[in-house]
């Protein structure tokens, strides 16, 4: 069943991630998506706080694959597919891993995975993407987020975007469909971490390599001296640095 098939648009809700779960749990099928206009307890990876006021697009998706071999590289299909659509408008765009599409130095948008298991078994995935479109940036986040119409110098048109943002999930999670190796190339394409120094910042302690590129699981891999490191995206919150080099 294509992407976007359901759609429920609502003017407001604490989460699209919880109403997701409650319908995923409900037996809604994959493809079902939770709009909202503005959320009121918007999260971000580690239950970090996302602020969702009016004029963003804030969405979630419910995914049912078969099985559970290449789910990390999920969220990568929908920060390609928001790449996608963004590059229209701005030409300086990236995906930084895990998960943040910048543009420069600032995050306009972010994707938050979360899976469910009953026993080994996966039962579904909700995948949540928020996009800063016409939405004021909180004070606190200026010099670290930015907003579509601010780069820009005008209002953005929502359904216009989500329209082509539906296109591109619907292309990109195809192509996963048939081959899942795929879109880690879409991310090469799309990222300035390959061949660049890259620092992980994690618990106090730095990793440090050059970005050699990311497994089949999802996972980023990076090269110091002779050494490989294997850095995976759902390992403890860690700060992610990319130097010009
Ligand atoms: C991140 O960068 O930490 C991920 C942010 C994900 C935010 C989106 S907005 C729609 C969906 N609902 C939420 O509460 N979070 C995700």
């Amino acid at each position: 069943m294509p992407l976007g098939k359901i759609i429920f648009w609502f003017e407001e809700l604490p989460s699209t991630m919880d109403m997701a779960h409650d319908l995923a749990m409900k037996g809604y099928p994959e493809g079902t998506l939770i709009i909202a206009n503005r959320q009121t307890m918007g999260r971000g990876r580690y239950n970090r706080v996302w602020i969702s006021r009016d004029g963003g697009l804030w969405l979630s998706s419910i995914l049912r694959p078969r099985d559970n071999v290449f789910i990390n590289l999920l969220p990568l299909i929908f920060a390609v597919s928001v790449h996608e659509t963004l590059s229209i408008y701005v030409s300086d765009c990236w995906i930084k891993w895990p998960n943040d599409v910048l543009v420069d130095d600032k995050k306009i948008a972010g994707i938050l995975s979360e899976s469910r298991f009953t026993g080994s078994k996966l039962s579904y995935i909700v995948v949540g993407i928020g996009i800063n479109l016409n939405n004021a940036i909180d004070d606190s986040l200026e010099d670290r987020a930015i907003s579509l119409s601010t780069l820009l110098g005008r209002k953005i048109n929502i359904p216009s975007i989500f329209r082509s943002l539906l296109e591109n999930m619907n292309r990109f999670y195809g192509i996963y469909q048939l081959t899942p190796s795929l879109i880690i190339h879409e991310f090469y394409k799309r990222t300035r971490m390959i061949k660049k120094t890259v620092k992980v910042i994690m618990d106090g302690k730095i990793i440090q390599g050059i970005g050699l590129g990311i497994n089949l699981n999802g996972d980023l891999i990076l090269k110091n001296q002779d050494q490989i490191r294997i850095i995976h995206s759902y390992d403890a919150p860690f700060k992610v640095l990319v130097e010009d080099s």
